[in-house]
């Protein structure tokens, strides 16, 4: 049967019945809010390339995070930029770090009403920008592990709810997972950024956490963003490795990456709205070329409706302002 007496368009009639028949709804619990704290300064320094967004003196934080669950979101994603930078990236494993502060501040003043996540990562604290230990101008696998288990345990005496390493070191999962067993927080969950790929729209973020590399490029660990199979083996050997969820990143160029991810895999499946699709929506609503509102919604229902449990984007900042009523 066919045309004319199947009409599609008899159940899109009216908006209460497009409402009864809508699949995808957007929730703010579902959203995660990053947040870039950064060492030793007084007031918030704006990002130029990402409207909207600072970064954060340590006295501002917790006002960020009554902020972030005042729109209803429940989960903060932090990132720490040090006061200095060394080859080790001591300052990422510092038990007084910036990152590790913001952990106590939110914790004593948010509680359990806020899920506070921390990015394990070096590049951040590295004076070189890469996420790992150089030596013959090379970024060093195994030597990386312990600095980056070390990170992820003072997250965790600092009080974390969940650990989220992005370094794309192999081993990183369990390194992480075997530590944190070691020092008695077998409870800490670890969200992986699992399928993590080599892109352009990391940039707005390397100036917000200045952490571009000083020389070369993330290709001997990030993925080519042509592989999918490759994706799908990064996540399994995670799930092997102890990754309580996985994540893809970024989001909108990789929609079947999280297809697969969530067809394969039985936690939950997190994806990384990044800086530069974040930026690219700012600049064209700057621009009124686009209804920004409009563009948000779509944008996140189309990285639920390919399989995203969890978003983490920068739009969750506003998000009331955006959602629908
Ligand atoms: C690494 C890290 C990066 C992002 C999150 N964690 C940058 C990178 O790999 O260069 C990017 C996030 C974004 O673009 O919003 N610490």
């Amino acid at each position: 049967m066919s045309f004319p007496t199947i009409r599609m368009r008899r159940l899109r009639k009216t908006q209460a019945l497009r409402d009864m028949l809508n699949q995808i709804t957007l929730n703010p619990a579902h959203l995660i809010y990053p947040i870039f704290v950064e060492e030793g300064i007084k007031k918030p320094v704006p990002i130029a390339s990402m409207p909207g967004i600072s970064r954060l003196p340590l006295s501002m934080v917790a006002n960020e995070g009554n902020a972030a669950l005042a729109q209803g979101i429940k989960g903060v994603l932090l990132f720490g930029i040090p006061a200095k930078k060394d080859e080790e990236g001591t300052a990422a494993y510092a038990p007084n770090g910036i990152v590790q502060q913001a952990i106590r501040t939110l914790k004593n003043t948010c509680g359990d009403e806020l899920v506070v996540i921390g990015d394990v990562c070096l590049c951040e604290y590295m004076s070189h920008g890469h996420c790992g230990i150089i030596q013959n101008g090379e970024v060093q696998n195994d030597a990386t592990l312990e600095l980056l288990a070390k990170t992820a345990v003072s997250y965790a005496e600092a009080g974390i709810d969940i650990v989220a390493p992005s370094a794309m070191m192999d081993g990183q999962i369990f390194a992480i997972r075997e530590a944190l067993d070691e020092t008695e927080h077998e409870n800490t969950p670890i969200m992986a950024y699992s399928a993590k790929y080599a892109s352009g729209f990391y940039g707005p973020f390397r100036d917000a956490a200045d952490s571009t590399p000083k020389f070369g490029n993330r290709h001997s660990y990030q993925m080519n963003p042509s592989n999918h199979k490759e994706a799908l083996h990064e996540m399994e050997l995670d799930i092997v490795e102890g990754a309580d969820m996985l994540m893809v990143k970024p989001a909108l160029a990789y929609l079947d990456i999280i297809t697969a991810a969530k067809a394969n895999f039985n936690v939950p499946i997190v994806a990384y709205n990044v800086s530069g699709e974040y930026s690219m929506v700012k600049a064209a609503a700057q621009n009124n070329w686009i209804d920004e509102k409009s563009i948000i919604r779509e944008i996140l229902t189309s990285i639920k409706r390919a399989g995203a449990d969890l978003i983490i984007t920068y739009h969750a900042k506003d998000a009331k302002t955006w959602l629908p009523p």
